[in-house]
């Protein structure tokens, strides 16, 4: 097709929503178009190098190779894909900004919106980011030497994979959080206070119940003074390089979505409904720029679902299945529910526990750090949660998402064999304490 050729949809952004939905679509045999300003994904890396300059380097040839990947892809899909920065002209025509100078129109009868989200600022202009000193999670990944001494605002997911990262390298690291636990939303309280000790062990501070009010340059330095969560007890910390990682918002700027009329809540996250239509016929909506967590397989979910063509297997958008993965050492996942949340909801559980100190694999690895906690319903069994700190915790939750996705109990797990001597024992095992009683502890 040609530019001024109407396509069968159109997709704003070629991130791992967006290109996902393009492939998919593509598979089914409607003629798409992505739009990208560049290729993002969410990366994360542990190094224990101390050659700086290589260690950054292998990520950016990571990078590439990710990113080219999908351009081959979309080459063997025959996806069209500008490069540019489009915006609506009316609900079915966009303009593009090309990235290589020049303008072009596209048309299509179906535009998928995909444009993912951006670092939030610190609220009020108070801390202003410079990727240098001052950095997002962009500057973290790009910091050109081990900073003596680094301030983490915000003790979330970023915050605590890229504080870790530098602590390792080296950096004194103090992770300053607004709330009493850390490790983000959606984090078992139990699973939060196991991570926060085992950081602390590799030399991470904390100071939690914190909020920080302003950071300042000065000499050389960055100065960050806090509170204390509730007011009161103000503080002045110094450091050479401050993270902040507050949060992420949707990104929907340049888009001029207003005149294509779609509408979007008080938080800027696209409206919805459980078919990813927005208010716009015609417009559909995934990823981080509308509701749920904002997480890379969160969107290529979507991305899939929205162009599944068999009615009777279409899905709906159902946020409890999707995993969390914290990439630190060690590892933490979960998916479903918490025991805090359950609590609050009067709904009676019960818990089923291993620690991997109790596993052969892990003794073996020397690495036995943490535990697999099984949730269940108490009257039927079924499984509600699962939550793992410790070894390969990001691979081991795809089983308990296949569980809480298939509806199993924990006799289900308890009762299925899982090869001998592996990590998986572990989650077995913690199925078993649920249903009636682990072997090894
Ligand atoms: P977050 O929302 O997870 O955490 C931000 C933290 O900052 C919160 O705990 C909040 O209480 C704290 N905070 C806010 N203002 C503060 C202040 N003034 N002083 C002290 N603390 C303050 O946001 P984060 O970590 O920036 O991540 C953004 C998004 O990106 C999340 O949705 C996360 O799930 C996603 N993400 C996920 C990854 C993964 O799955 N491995 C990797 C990277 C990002």
């Amino acid at each position: 097709a040609t530019p001024s050729e109407p396509y069968d949809a159109i997709i704003i952004g070629g991130g791992p929503g967006g290109y996902v939905a393009a492939i998919k679509a593509a598979q089914h045999g409607l003629k798409v178009r992505p739009l990208s300003t560049d290729v993002l994904y969410p990366l994360s890396f542990s190094g224990v190098s101390l050659n700086l300059p290589q260690m950054l380097k292998a990520k950016e040839d990571a990078v590439t190779t990710l990113t080219k990947g999908i351009e081959v892809l979309f080459k063997q899909n025959k996806v069209d894909y500008i490069k540019g920065t489009a915006s609506f002209v009316s609900p079915t025509r966009l303009s593009v900004q090309l990235n290589d100078g020049g303008q072009t129109e596209v048309e299509a009868k179906n535009i998928i919106i995909a444009t993912g989200s951006e670092v939030t600022p610190f609220p009020g202009g108070a801390i202003e980011i410079d990727e240098e000193q001052i950095v997002s999670s962009t500057g973290a990944l790009e910091l050109k030497k081990v900073p003596e001494k680094m301030v983490v605002i915000g003790g979330g997911i970023i915050g605590l994979e890229m504080g870790s990262v530098w602590s390792r390298l080296g950096a004194q690291v103090t992770v300053v959080e607004f709330l009493g636990a850390i490790g983000g939303a959606g984090i078992d309280e139990e699973i939060a206070k196991q991570f926060q000790r085992s950081l602390t062990k590799q030399g991470l501070k904390f100071m939690l119940n914190t909020k920080v009010i302003s950071a300042e340059k000065k000499d050389g330095k960055v100065f960050i003074k806090t509170e204390g969560a509730k007011g009161g007890k103000e503080e002045t910390l110094d450091a050479d390089v401050v993270l902040v990682a507050v949060g992420r918002r949707p990104y929907t700027e340049g888009l001029n979505i207003e005149k294509a009329g779609v509408e979007l809540d008080p938080k800027g996250r696209v409206v919805i409904d459980d078919q990813f239509n927005t208010s716009v016929k015609g417009i559909k909506c995934i990823g981080d720029v509308t509701f749920g967590p904002m997480l890379a397989h969160k969107a290529e979910e979507e991305g899939q679902s929205i162009l599944e063509i068999r009615p009777h297997r279409a899905r709906t958008r159902e946020l409890s299945r999707h995993s969390s993965v914290v990439y630190t050492h060690p590892e933490v996942a979960w998916v479903g529910k918490t025991e805090q949340e359950l609590k609050a909801a009067g709904v009676e559980y019960k818990i089923g526990k291993f620690p991997f100190m109790a596993n052969s694999r892990a003794k073996t690895n020397l690495d036995t750090e943490g535990l697999v906690k099984f949730i269940t319903e108490k009257e039927t069994d079924r499984i509600l949660g699962v939550h793992i700190i410790g070894p390969n915790a990001g691979e081991m939750i795809a089983e308990g998402v296949l569980a809480v996705e298939y509806g199993a109990s924990s006799e289900d797990i308890a009762r299925t064999c899982h090869a001998h001597p592996t990590l998986s024992e572990a989650f077995k095992e913690a199925a078993m304490a649920a249903y009636d009683k682990a072997i090894h502890f």
